[in-house]
C-alpha cells in the first residue's frame, strides 16, 4: 500500500513536471535550464535554434510592437502578424466615414496601398546580456536604498554606452529577481511600420467584450504590418524611398494545426508578473484594491452600456472606452476568483511558515531573513489604506473623463503666470489644446459623464470617510447641498471642460490674464483638487513605502532562492522577451463541465445574431461557411479551426505572440487567457490556467479565402 502511494507520487510528480506550463523564462538561459523539459514534452528544435548570439535564430523574428504588444516576422519582406486589438489604434486612426476600415476591414492589395503609422514602432532585440556581476561590482555593503539605486544606475548607463558605441542600436540594463540580477538588452527600433491589412470588426473583434477573458472563443483577433527600412536595410523615419525591411530571419508557417498534447512554445513580451510577493501583498490587491475598482468599473460600464444601446454614434464614441474600462474590471474579477479558488493566501502562508522556520534554525540565516516577514506585515498593514485611498482617487476621480480632460489645462495655467513663459510659448500651447480639444469631444457624450459624475462621487463618499479624501471636494458637495446631482447638475452646466462651444470661446480669446478662468472652473478646481491629493499627499507615502518594500522584496527573493535550492525560479515579467511552454490543452473550470480545447467556425455560426452588434456574422464568412470552401486550410475532420488553448503562461503584452509547434512553426497568434487562469499574474495553477490563441489556418483563411489578399500568404513560408 505505502509502497503504490510513492509509487503514485513519484509518477503523478513526474507527470506534472512534463505538463508544466509554468514559467517566463530568459531565451539566454533556455539551454542551460529548460531545453531538456522542453524536448521530454516534444519539441524536436535546440535552444539555440530559438534563442542564439551568433546564428540567426527563431528570436530575430521577434518584435515588441508599439508599446506593449508581440509581433512576429511572417516573410522575407517585413510582414508581420501581431493582434486586431494591438493594432487598434492604427486602423482606427486610418478610418473615416468613407473609409471605414475599422467596420469593414482593409486590405492592402500592393505595397505602394500600404499605410504608414506616424508614431508606431517596433523593436526587435539583438542580444542579451548577464550583467549581474559588473552591476554588484559598482555596489558597496552598507549602501543606503537610494545609493545603491545611484550606484544602479551610474553603472547601467556606463555598460549601455559601450555595449552601442558605433551603432545605431539602443541598449537597456534592467533589474531581475528583484534587483538580485540584472541582464542588459540591445536592441534595434524600426519607425516606419505600415498598416497591411485587417479583418472587419465583426471578425477581428467577433464576440467584443462580453467573451474577452473567454472560452469558448471565437475572435479573428489578428492584423498585418510590415516594417520599412532605408535602402541600407536599416531603420529609418518614414519616407516612400524606403524600403521593405528584409529580417536575419522570418517564421515558417504550419497548416497542420494543433492536437491535444502538442508541444507549443510562445515567445514574445510579457508585461508584468508578481509570482513571489507575500500572502500580505495578495491581500492586498485582492481585499482592498480590487473590489472598490471592480465595483466603480461596473457602475461606470452600466452607464455606458445605456447610453450605448439607445444610440449608434454613442456606440462608436465610446467603443474604445468601454473595451479598456472592460477590460481590466473583467481580469480583475477572474483574477480575484482565481485567488479565491486556489486558497491561494493560504498556501502564500504555508510558504511563508516554512520559510521562517527555515530561516529560525540557522543564526545566520535568522540575521538575515528573521526580520522580513514581520517586516512585511508592517508595511503592508500601512500600504493597504494607501492603495484604497490610490484607488479611489484613480477609479473615482479619474473615471470621471472631464476630470482628467481639465487637467490638461494645468500647463496653460503655470505658463500664463510664469513672466519668464513668452506669449509665442503661450500661443503654441493653445494650439495643442486645441488638438487635444478636437480628440476629446470627438468622443465625448456628456450626458454619460454627467451621470458617471454623480454616481461614482456617491460611491466614492459612501465608501470612504472624508478625512481621506481630498478636502475641497468635500466642500463643495456640502456648498451644493449634500446632493451630488445638484452638484453634477451646476458644474457641467458651468464648467468650460465639459462643452466644446465653451472651451472655444475661452480660447478665442484667450490672454495670459484670462488664466484665472482656468483656476476658478468648477470642473478644474476638482481636477485640481483630485490630482493634487494625489501628488502632494498619496504618492509620496506610497513612494516611501515602495522603496522600502523594493529592498524586502529583494531580501525575500533572495531568500526563497536559498530556501527552496531545487527549485527554477523564473524571474518575473518585465516586459523584455521570454519563452513560455506548454501544451495544448483542454480545462474544466468547474465540476461537470468540460471544455474541448478548439473552436470552429460552427461556433460562429451559433453565436450569429444579427441584432448584437457583436455577434454580427459576416455574409462573405456565411457563404464559405455554407459551401465548407475552406481551401487549404481546413482541418482534417473537415471543419474551420478557429481558436485553441494551451498551457503556456501568458501575460498582458503577449498579445500578438507567436504560438510555436515543436518544430517551432507557427501554429497560431497569442490574444488572451482563460478567466479562470487570470489570476496567473500572482500565482500559476497548471489545472486552469490557459493561454488563448486564433488558430493561424484561420487568420489565413480570413486573409486568402474571405479577403481575396492572397498574394500576401503567398509571401509567406507555408509547411503543409
Ligand atoms: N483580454 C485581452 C487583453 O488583455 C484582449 C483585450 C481586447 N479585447 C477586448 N474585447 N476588450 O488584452
Ligand atoms: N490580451 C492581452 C494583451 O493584450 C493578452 C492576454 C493576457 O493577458 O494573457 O496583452
Amino acid at each position: 500500500m505505502k509502497k503504490n502511494a510513492i509509487f503514485l507520487f513519484v509518477f503523478l510528480a513526474a507527470f506534472r513536471l512534463a505538463t508544466a506550463g509554468e514559467g517566463m523564462w530568459l531565451p539566454l538561459l533556455l539551454e542551460q535550464l529548460n531545453e531538456k523539459e522542453m524536448k521530454s514534452m516534444g519539441m524536436r528544435i535546440s535552444a539555440e535554434d530559438i534563442y542564439s548570439i551568433n546564428n540567426s535564430s527563431l528570436k530575430d523574428a521577434i518584435l515588441l510592437f508599439g508599446r506593449g504588444c508581440t509581433a512576429e516576422i511572417v516573410s522575407d519582406k517585413g510582414l508581420i502578424l501581431t493582434n486586431h486589438h494591438c493594432g487598434y489604434g492604427q486602423i482606427q486612426s486610418h478610418s473615416s466615414l468613407e473609409h471605414d476600415y475599422l467596420t469593414n476591414g482593409f486590405w492592402a492589395m500592393n505595397q505602394s496601398e500600404e499605410l504608414p503609422n506616424p508614431g508606431l514602432s517596433v523593436t526587435l532585440l539583438v542580444r542579451m546580456e548577464d550583467v549581474t556581476s559588473k552591476v554588484l561590482q559598482a555596489l558597496k555593503p552598507g549602501m543606503s536604498e537610494s545609493q545603491r539605486e545611484a550606484a544602479i544606475r551610474e553603472i547601467s548607463a556606463t555598460l549601455e554606452q559601450e555595449a552601442v558605441k558605433g551603432t545605431h542600436y539602443k541598449a537597456v540594463v534592467k533589474p531581475f529577481y528583484y534587483g538580485n540580477e540584472f541582464y542588459m538588452f540591445v536592441s534595434e527600433t524600426f519607425n516606419d511600420v505600415r498598416l497591411v491589412g485587417a479583418p472587419p470588426s465583426n471578425i477581428g473583434k467577433f464576440g467584443g467584450d462580453t467573451d474577452n477573458w473567454m472560452w469558448p472563443r471565437h475572435t479573428g483577433d489578428f492584423s498585418i504590418f510590415r516594417i520599412y527600412a532605408n535602402k541600407n536595410n536599416e531603420p529609418a523615419e518614414y519616407s516612400a524611398d524606403n524600403v521593405p525591411y528584409t529580417p536575419k530571419s522570418h517564421l515558417k508557417i504550419s497548416l497542420k494545426g494543433a492536437e491535444k498534447g502538442d508541444f507549443t512554445f510562445v515567445f514574445g513580451y510579457p508585461g508584468t508578473t508578481q509570482e513571489y510577493l507575500p500572502s500580505n501583498a495578495i491581500q492586498m490587491i485582492t481585499q482592498q484594491a480590487n473590489p472598490p475598482a471592480i465595483r466603480l468599473r461596473g457602475k461606470r460600464l452600466a452607464i455606458f452600456d445605456k447610453y450605448q444601446n439607445e444610440s449608434n454614434l454613442v456606440r462608436i464614441q465610446y467603443a474604445a472606452k468601454h473595451a479598456s474600462v472592460a477590460n481590466y474590471w473583467k481580469k480583475m474579477i477572474g483574477e480575484n476568483r482565481g485567488i479565491q479558488k486556489l486558497d491561494a493566501i493560504n498556501k502564500k502562508q504555508e510558504l511563508e511558515n516554512g520559510f521562517k522556520s527555515w530561516a529560525a534554525s540557522d543564526a545566520g540565516r535568522e540575521k538575515m531573513y528573521g526580520g522580513i516577514l514581520p517586516a512585511f506585515d508592517e508595511l503592508y498593514g500601512k500600504m493597504g489604506r494607501l492603495e484604497e485611498d490610490q484607488t479611489y482617487l484613480i477609479e473615482a476621480g479619474l473615471g470621471i473623463e472631464a476630470v482628467r480632460f481639465a487637467y490638461g489645462f494645468n500647463t496653460l495655467l503655470i505658463q500664463s503666470t510664469d513672466k519668464k513663459v513668452t506669449d509665442e510659448a503661450i500661443d503654441e500651447q493653445i494650439k495643442k489644446l486645441r488638438t487635444y480639444a478636437d480628440a476629446f469631444f470627438k468622443n465625448y457624450y456628456a450626458p454619460i459623464d454627467h451621470e458617471v459624475f454623480i454616481v461614482l462621487m456617491q460611491d466614492w463618499f459612501e465608501h470612504q470617510e472624508g478625512a481621506r479624501m481630498p478636502g475641497n471636494l468635500t466642500m463643495e458637495l456640502l456648498k451644493h447641498g449634500n446632493s451630488f446631482t445638484r452638484w453634477a447638475d451646476v458644474v457641467f452646466e458651468k464648467s468650460m471642460f465639459t462643452d466644446q462651444q465653451r472651451l472655444n470661446k475661452f480660447l478665442d480669446r484667450y490672454n495670459r490674464r484670462k488664466a484665472r478662468q482656468i483656476e476658478v472652473d468648477p470642473m478644474f478646481s476638482i481636477a485640481e483638487a483630485i490630482y493634487g491629493h494625489y501628488i502632494r499627499a498619496i504618492r509620496p507615502s506610497i513612494s516611501g513605502l515602495e522603496a522600502t518594500n523594493d529592498s524586502l522584496q529583494r531580501i525575500y527573493m533572495r531568500g526563497l532562492m536559498e530556501y527552496q535550492p531545487d527549485k527554477r525560479f523564473y524571474p518575473d515579467a518585465n516586459s523584455t522577451l521570454r519563452v513560455t511552454y506548454g501544451k495544448v490543452d483542454d480545462y474544466s473550470p468547474r465540476d461537470a463541465v468540460d471544455y474541448r480545447y478548439y473552436t470552429t467556425l460552427e461556433g460562429i455560426m451559433e453565436k450569429e445574431d444579427p441584432a448584437i452588434y457583436d455577434y454580427v456574422v459576416e455574409p462573405k464568412l456565411k457563404k464559405l461557411y455554407r459551401e465548407k470552401d475552406y481551401g487549404r486550410y481546413g482541418d482534417r475532420d473537415g471543419t474551420m479551426h478557429v481558436c485553441f488553448t494551451a498551457s503556456n503562461h501568458t501575460s498582458v503584452g503577449n498579445s500578438g505572440s507567436p504560438v510555436l509547434n515543436a518544430d517551432g512553426y507557427l501554429l497560431g497568434i497569442n490574444f488572451d487567457r482563460n478567466w479562470e487562469g487570470t489570476m496567473s499574474d500572482l500565482m500559476y495553477d497548471p489545472d486552469q490556467c490557459r493561454n488563448i490563441s486564433i488558430d493561424i489556418r484561420y487568420c489565413l483563411f480570413i486573409v486568402d479565402k474571405f479577403a481575396g489578399a492572397g498574394h500576401l500568404v503567398n509571401e509567406m513560408t507555408i509547411v503543409e
